[in-house]
């Protein structure tokens, strides 16, 4: 976090000092594009808000732990990117996808939404409730998710949990994750959702679209 928010003054101090095109005037590392997998909604949930653990109309709760996910959409300069539309798809707690190419589908945990989408704030803001994600057979960990912006462009990508011992062993993790700060855009630092919710974990997460 540290570092992120250094960067980003240097960001800002090198726009307003040096010309464009100067090698200062790009400060952020762009999050790695990583595949969108086999997984992505085919119809979308009759309920796609921000809340993935309640589904409108129901009244348990997801099974699993909840994970507050939240962070800015950030452009390579550090300038938030109003506008921008933030999708995210991820397996149940059983590790069971809402998709028809998901063996066992009909098993799946019917109050997890397993989708959602929002839109950023004017700061570039975006947060989830959702569920911290657990491995399925082949994969490590991983909330799936996808940024389009208002100018038009996209980006696909996974974000894992820092320190989960089968990231190292996970093909798509490994070929995203090429350098510390590609890494750093990828692994979420869990920590207790201290205030928010009891039993929940919370993670920042900016996403810095190339
Ligand atoms: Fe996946």
């Amino acid at each position: 976090m540290k570092t992120s928010s250094r960067r980003l003054l240097l960001a800002g101090a090198g726009a307003s000092l040096l010309p464009i095109g100067s090698t200062f005037a790009a400060g952020l590392i762009a999050t790695p594009a990583q595949t969108e997998g086999p997984f992505y909604p085919t119809a979308f949930p009759a309920d796609m808000d921000n809340d993935l653990v309640q589904v409108r109309g129901q009244a348990a709760q997801a099974m699993g732990t909840v994970l507050h996910l939240e962070g800015r959409v950030l452009d390579s300069s550090g300038r938030a990117v109003p506008g921008a539309l933030v999708e995210i798809w991820q397996c149940d707690a059983q590790g069971i996808y809402d998709h028809p190419r998901q063996p066992g589908r009909e098993r799946r945990d019917s109050a997890f939404q397993g989708y959602g989408r929002m839109l950023v704030d004017a700061e570039g803001h975006y947060s989830f409730r959702t569920l911290k994600p657990v491995a399925y057979p082949g994969r490590t960990p991983h909330i799936h998710f996808k940024v389009a912006t208002a100018a038009g462009s996209q980006l696909t990508s996974q974000f894992y949990i820092a320190g989960d011992p089968q990231n190292e062993q996970d093909f798509v993790f490994r070929a995203a994750a090429r350098s510390p700060q590609q890494r750093e855009r990828i692994e979420m630092r869990l920590q207790p959702a201290s205030g928010l919710e009891p039993g929940a974990l919370a993670t920042t997460m900016d996403i810095v679209v190339g």
